[in-house]
Formats: structure tokens, C-alpha cells, sequence
């Protein structure tokens, strides 16, 4: 089909894409440091998938407990990562994360303060010590409006509504992405010496998942290995323990850590306070994966609720304190269930929530393998190996998305001039035009025959039969991939958008499953019914490539070693301890 639409040229020195946290601060590092910077994103401006961030962002202040160091929050994420993390993308992150703090502080972010005015930190899961700065239960929107408010006083400019097709790669370099906007079809091409990625995850792709619709597709990941990048650890997936069971629309809601940070208790149909027996020191401040676990087997055992979940019980908490801590979930219960936490306990079930694998970073910079693209925030692979400490990626998306900025704009500023290819803007533009034609299918169906499947096949717990399951339902879709109905309607192309989401998902699943199969363990959040052991063996990543016939290629890859000075702060693999963790 001939290209019909207008194109738009933007030229800038780095290009963002991503307007949620990680992307702000790109964008912020690259200008400061003398660029001109765009940022674009799908979604509304200050609607990124940041603001629904809720329970806080960590970093070493040692506000309620003097002793915490950068050392501790190192060891306590290598630790609970279960040693797959790279040690140097730790070791930057806990190091910088108090500085960071300061400056999204100096930025006017609303942090909860102690009575004598310091940042106030609260417990979060599995860290030795209360390390997680918050606001309320709302500490991603407070930091993207603190960090929106900035690119504004900057003058940043930030295009949302855009979907970005592809990104422009020629000979190995990548000189800025092709868009469409959602409303109009209008074609944009973005020209850039460099370009940050900073545009999320793959958990929607779960049936239940704390994502909303149209976000965290995959589509991120999917750019990335399509320009060339690898990926890694895909089945690595975090499931948040507790999401909102009903109403089924929204099913997989988070419900913040902060509630048991702050003193919830989880309770089965029997009244019981479980995690007495799947983790007794702790209880409901034990790892993610674990309390995932723990939920996950109370259910499948029956002794969950009338909707399919346990108990989570803050009754015994004051409303008033209720109201200052967790405000957000009191009114998100309130709005969705007409039920009052004060007095009531919440039902919740395992969502899936973080993709703790993706793309392959350059520690340092966030560089990937192809010359002239960064990536950070939760598209990469790196910080959080098998199980992340929740509040970790906030801190993650402002320590490396200033560290990416920097370095997209140093690259920049050493070219002398800028690539363009008008054979590969034109292929990006071709592409897209392909893909309006009539079908017989609809993206939105196959998009929920995949989200059931990855759920199903594919979740909290896993078996190579299920798992190849999942891949032949994976393989029927994609062979219905060509025959899906896409025309601009009413409203706009958005059938344009879900049909590329839906590609995205597709292999982004695929790398998922098939990463699955070949983690022949159980380790963090990846639970293998058929290998319930930790196998030595597998504490590797298992990296994935796209090859030139356009097959995801598995490969196993050394963890990096933790350097000499941190050895002592992260307890050697023998001595992990899987008690607690109930998989037969
Ligand atoms: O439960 C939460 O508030 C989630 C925080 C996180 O994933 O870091």
C-alpha cells in the first residue's frame, strides 16, 4: 500500500524514548550535559507506567536504622537476586542511590519526612534494614511529577501519543526510531546521534498482571532485539504476591508492599497467619518470591477465599495511619470493591509484575550492542537477577537513567555529523504499511489467548509440559499474526498499535518460555514443579538472540565475579537457603 500519511522529521542530539522514570532522568542528564533532547511516549505525559510505582525507592540513608550501608543494600540485592545479578550494576546502584535521593529531594519530590524533617524509610521486603524512602503509596507519581517539572523548567521537549514502530538501525548503528501517532496514523521519524530506550517491561502480557492495558506489551525489548541487542534471563519474571483479585476487569491491581511494610498480616480461609510456616523469621516481610509462593500454595491447597485469594488484614492498624501510609489502596478498595480496609481484609493473589530480565547492558553507561542505543529501567537485564527487592527499581531507573543520559549525550557530542538512511526510514515506513490491511482475526482475542497462556503455562509455578504447551499455543498464534484486521477507525490506529503489541508479545513470550525450559532449576521466582532444586550449575544467565532467519537463540553466560572488596558482602551460592520454598 502506498504510503498515504504526512511524515514528520525531528532532529535532535539524543532521543528518549519513554516518558516514565528512567526516561525523565535520561533525558534530564543528556540536556544538562548540553544536548538537545527529545522525549517521546505512548501514553499521556505524566502517565507513564512509573506513577503506578507505589510503595518507595531505595537507597542507604540510614534515616530509621543508623548502621545501614551501601555495602548492606548491595549484599542484601545480590543475596536475595540469588547471585545472578551483575555485582557491578549492583555495586552502582546501592553506591549512588543516596545521592540520587538527594536530588529528586532537591527536585521537589513529596518524600514522607520524620518529625525532625529527615527522609522517612519504611520496611520493604527481605532488606536487612528500613531503606525504602516513600511517599505515601504513591511514590512513582511523586517522582514523576518531580521529574516532569524539571524536564518542563529545562524545556525538554516531550511528544506523547506516539508509538514507535521500529528503531533506525544502519551498518550497526542507530540513528533515532520511526513512530506513528495513536490518533492521526501521522508518520514521525526521529533523528538522533543517540537514543536512550527506556520503555518497559513484559508483564501484561500475563493474564493477571499490575499493569494496565496497552503497557508493558514487550514492546521494548522486542525494538531491541530487533535492532540487533540481545536479551537476557527472560523467564526470570517477578510476581508480586499480592494483586487485586475482583473485579475480573482489573484483576492483578497491585496491592502495595507497603501494606505489610506497614504491618499487614496475611491470613488463609482458616484464619491462619501462614507465613508462620513458610518463612517464620520474617513472615510477610520475607522476599517477593517467597510470599508469592506462599500465596501461590495456600490457593492451589484451598484454603484461599470465595474469589480465589487469601487474606491480607490491616484491621488491627489505626484508620488514621491507614489513611497517611497506604492512602492510595484505601481508596482504590473503596473505588473498586466498596470495601473498607480499616475494618475489612483485602482478598489478593500473586500478578505478575516485574520482567527482571530483557536487554543486555554495558554496566557503566547502560550502552547495548548496537552502537549509538542505551537502554534502562525495566527493558534491561542486570540489577535484579532472580528475585528482585521491591523499591530497587525506582532507585534503578534514576541512578542509570542519569548514567545513560550522560553517556548518550558524550557519544553525541564526539560525532561530527549525523547518520541518516533513507532506505532503512523508508523500509520502517513500508513496514508499517504492510500491516494495514483487512483480516479475519482481531489483535485484542489473540492478545488474551496469549495473556492466558503465559498465566497458565507459564506463572508462578512451571513444568517443561506446560511450558510446551504454552509454546504450541504461542506457535498458533503467530501463525495468525498475518491475518489480523487493522484500518484506522473511530478511534484513530489504535488497531495498528495492538497489532504491533501483539507481535511484540508474541516473541517477547516465546523468549520467555523458552528461557523457562532451559532454567532446568528452581531459583527466586522461577519455580520448575518438575526441578525443584537449585541447581549450582545454573547460576548463569541464559542470554537470547534473534538470528538472521528470525529464530530466538538461547546461550548460557557466565555471571560476572563480584569484585575482590565486595566478596565478603555477598555469602557464597552454597550457603543459599531455600527453606521455605514448598515446590514438590
Ligand atoms: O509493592 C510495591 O509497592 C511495589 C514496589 C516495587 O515493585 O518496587
Amino acid at each position: 500500500m502506498a504510503q498515504r500519511t504526512p511524515v514528520r522529521t525531528n532532529v535532535s542530539n539524543v532521543l528518549v524514548v519513554g516518558t516514565g522514570a528512567a526516561g525523565l532522568r535520561a533525558a534530564i542528564a543528556a540536556h544538562s550535559a548540553g544536548c538537545e533532547v527529545t522525549v517521546i511516549g505512548k501514553r499521556a505525559r505524566k502517565d507513564a507506567h512509573s506513577v503506578l510505582a507505589a510503595g518507595g525507592i531505595n537507597a542507604a540513608l540510614g534515616t530509621r536504622d543508623p548502621q545501614d550501608t551501601w555495602r548492606q543494600h548491595f549484599a542484601d540485592t545480590m543475596c536475595e537476586g540469588y547471585f545472578l545479578s551483575d555485582p557491578r550494576v549492583v555495586e552502582l546502584m546501592a553506591r549512588e542511590a543516596p545521592e540520587a535521593i538527594a536530588e529528586l529531594d532537591e527536585w521537589g519530590c513529596e518524600f514522607a519526612r520524620t518529625p525532625d524533617g529527615r527522609i522517612d524509610q519504611r520496611y520493604f521486603g527481605a532488606h536487612t534494614y528500613r531503606r525504602t524512602c516513600y511517599a505515601g503509596d504513591f511514590t512513582g507519581r511523586a517522582m514523576i511529577q518531580a521529574l516532569g517539572r524539571k524536564v518542563v523548567e529545562l524545556g525538554i521537549e516531550v511528544v506523547d501519543g506516539l508509538y514507535v514502530s521500529s528503531l533506525l538501525v544502519d551498518g550497526g548503528t542507530c540513528f533515532g526510531a520511526h513512530a506513528f501517532d495513536v490518533d492521526t496514523g501521522a508518520r514521525n521519524v526521529f533523528l538522533a546521534d543517540a537514543v536512550v530506550l527506556a520503555a518497559g517491561g513484559h508483564t501484561r502480557i500475563w493474564r493477571r498482571s499490575s499493569s494496565r492495558r496497552d503497557e508493558n506489551n514487550g514492546d521494548g525489548m522486542y525494538l531491541a532485539l530487533r535492532a540487533g541487542c540481545r536479551l537476557a534471563d527472560m523467564e526470570l519474571v517477578q510476581f508480586h504476591p499480592t494483586g487485586m483479585v475482583i473485579p475480573e476487569q482489573i484483576a492483578g491491581t497491585l496491592v502495595t508492599e507497603a501494606v505489610r511494610g506497614e504491618g499487614g498480616r496475611l491470613y488463609n480461609s482458616k484464619g491462619e497467619r501462614f507465613m508462620e510456616r513458610y518463612d517464620p523469621e520474617r513472615l510477610e516481610l520475607s522476599a517477593r518470591d517467597r510470599v508469592a509462593l506462599a500465596n501461590y500454595t495456600e490457593i492451589l491447597e484451598g484454603r484461599g477465599g470465595p474469589n480465589g485469594g487469601v487474606f491480607l488484614d490491616v484491621s488491627h492498624i489505626d484508620k488514621d495511619t491507614i489513611l497517611e501510609k497506604v492512602p492510595r489502596m484505601y481508596r482504590q478498595f473503596i473505588e473498586y470493591q466498596m470495601l473498607d480496609i480499616s475494618s475489612s481484609p483485602m482478598e489478593v493473589a500473586p500478578t505478575a509484575h516485574y520482567s527482571m530480565g530483557g536487554v543486555v547492558v554495558e554496566p557503566e553507561t547502560h550502552a547495548t550492542d548496537v552502537e549509538g542505543l542505551y537502554a534502562v529501567g525495566e527493558v534491561t537485564a542486570g540489577l535484579h537477577g532472580a528475585n528482585r527487592l521491591g523499591g530497587n527499581s525506582l532507585t534503578e531507573t534514576i541512578v542509570f537513567g542519569r548514567r545513560a543520559g550522560e553517556a548518550a549525550a558524550k557519544l553525541s557530542r564526539e560525532r561530527d555529523s549525523q547518520l541518516r538512511s533513507r532506505s532503512v526510514v523508508k523500509a520502517a515506513g513500508d513496514e508499517l504499511d504492510s500491516l494495514i490491511h483487512p483480516g479475519s482475526e482481531f489483535a485484542r482475542p489473540l492478545q488474551r489467548a496469549l495473556r492466558n497462556t503465559m498465566w497458565e503455562h507459564c506463572g508462578v509455578v512451571r513444568s517443561a509440559e506446560g511450558l510446551g504447551t504454552g509454546l504450541d499455543e504461542i506457535d498458533r498464534i503467530e501463525g495468525l499474526l498475518d491475518d489480523v484486521d487493522v484500518r484506522p477507525s473511530s478511534e484513530g490506529y489504535v488497531d495498528l498499535a495492538h497489532a504491533l503489541d501483539l507481535r511484540a508479545a508474541l516473541v517477547t513470550g516465546r523468549a520467555t518460555v523458552l528461557g523457562a525450559l532451559e532454567r532446568r532449576e528452581t531459583r527466586g521466582c522461577h519455580n520448575r514443579s518438575d526441578y525443584p532444586d537449585l541447581d549450582e550449575a545454573l547460576a548463569v544467565n541464559v542470554r537470547c538472540d534473534l538470528t538472521d532467519d528470525g529464530e530466538l537463540k538461547l546461550a548460557h553466560e557466565q555471571v560476572p565475579e563480584v569484585p575482590g572488596e565486595l566478596r565478603r558482602w555477598a555469602a557464597p551460592a552454597e550457603e543459599l537457603d531455600i527453606t521455605g520454598r514448598l515446590v514438590e
